[in-house]
C-alpha cells in the first residue's frame, strides 16, 4: 500500500545495565546493557516531497542541528535513494543526554522512510550510532558487542520511573575516554520476575560503568543521582546526563517528580514507564 505521509515516535532508550567489557582494535568498546523504553519521546513526520528536507521544532529544538549533523538526515541518505521527503523532527527529549534521543530519531527515521519510500531498511545502520539497532525495536532487549548484538530477554516487571536530566549536554567519547578500565565483568543474567523492588535489586548488582568517568567529566550528574535518592534504584543512563530512578508505582513516581521539580525548577523531570 502507497503511503504519502507518516509519523513515528522516537522514544527515548534507557540503559538499566551498562557494562564494558573491552575495547576493538579500532577503539570502539564492546558493551553488554539491559535496555528499555521510556513511554515519551520525539515525534518524526514526514511526507511526500521532490527533495529531502528536514525542520526542526518542539520544546527541546534548541541547538538540534538542521543540517547533515542530524542523524535524521544521515538516516536518509543511508537509503542512497534519489528521492525526497519533508521531515520534521519534534524534540522532547534532551541531546547529547544519555538516551539516545539522536539514535532514536535516526532509527524512527528509518522505519518512517522505509514505510514512505516501500524501500527495504539499509544494512549496516550501527555506522549511524551505537544505539541505532536498539532502536529500531523499541522494547527490552540485552545489547552486546558495539551495540550490534540484539537478543530477547525475560519479561520484565512494571517499571514505573522519573527521568532526570540536570540540562548538561555530555558529549559520549570524552566520557569512554576516561573510563580507565576497559574490560571488565559482563552483566549477570536477567532476572524473570513481576515485581519492581525485586527487579530494581537486582539492577543495583549490576552497574554503569560509565557513570564514573561521567561524573568526573560533569560532577552535576551526581546531584541528579542524589535527588532520585527516594527511588528504588537509581542509576546514570548511556553516558550521562540523564538518571533514572525506578519507583514502586505510578503515583509515587509523580510525587517524586514534583519534589525534583520544585528543587530544581531548571532540570529536565519526567515521570513514566519503562518497557
Ligand atoms: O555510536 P555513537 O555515536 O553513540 O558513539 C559515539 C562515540 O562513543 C563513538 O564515536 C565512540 O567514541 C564511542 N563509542 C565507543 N564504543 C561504543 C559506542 C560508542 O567507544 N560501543
Amino acid at each position: 500500500m502507497t503511503v504519502n505521509s507518516v509519523r513515528r515516535t522516537a522514544r527515548a532508550k534507557v540503559n538499566l545495565t551498562l557494562h564494558v567489557t573491552g575495547q576493538r582494535a579500532d577503539g570502539y568498546h564492546l558493551l553488554d546493557s539491559l535496555v528499555c523504553f521510556a513511554d515519551i519521546g520525539d515525534f518524526i513526520d514526514m511526507r511526500e516531497a521532490d527533495a529531502l528536507s528536514l525542520s526542526v521544532d518542539g520544546p527541546l529544538a534548541a541547538g538540534v542541528p538542521t543540517d547533515e549533523r542530524n542523524l535524521v538526515l544521515q538516516a536518509a541518505r543511508l537509503f542512497g535513494a534519489d528521492k525526497g521527503a519533508a521531515i520534521n523532527l519534534s524534540k522532547h527529549l534532551p541531546h547529547a543526554a544519555g538516551i539516545g534521543g539522536g539514535s532514536a530519531d535516526a532509527a524512527a527515521t528509518l522505519l518512517a522512510l522505509a514505510e514512505l519510500w516501500d524501500l527495504p531498511l539499509p544494512e549496516d545502520v550501527v555506522r549511524l550510532g551505537a544505539d541505532v539497532p536498539v532502536c529500531l525495536s523499541p522494547m527490552a532487549l540485552r545489547m552486546r558487542g558495539v551495540g550490534d548484538e540484539l537478543s530477547v530477554v525475560p519479561p520484565l516487571p512494571e517499571l514505573p520511573a522519573v527521568l532526570v536530566n540536570p540540562r548538561v549536554a555530555v558529549e559520549t567519547p570524552p566520557v569512554f575516554k576516561a573510563l580507565t578500565q576497559k574490560e571488565n565483568a559482563p552483566m549477570g543474567v536477567v532476572p524473570e520476575c513481576a515485581d519492581v523492588g525485586v527487579f530494581a535489586k537486582w539492577c543495583a548488582e549490576q552497574r554503569n560503568d560509565l557513570q564514573a568517568p561521567a561524573i568526573s567529566i560533569e560532577p552535576t550528574i551526581q546531584d541528579a543521582l542524589d535527588a532520585l535518592e527516594p527511588a528504588l534504584f537509581a542509576r546514570m543512563s548511556g553516558s550521562g546526563a540523564t538518571c533514572f530512578g525506578l519507583c514502586e508505582n505510578a503515583d509515587s513516581t509523580k510525587e517524586l517528580a514534583k519534589t525534583i521539580r520544585g528543587k530544581h525548577p531548571d532540570w529536565w523531570v519526567v515521570a513514566t514507564n519503562f518497557s
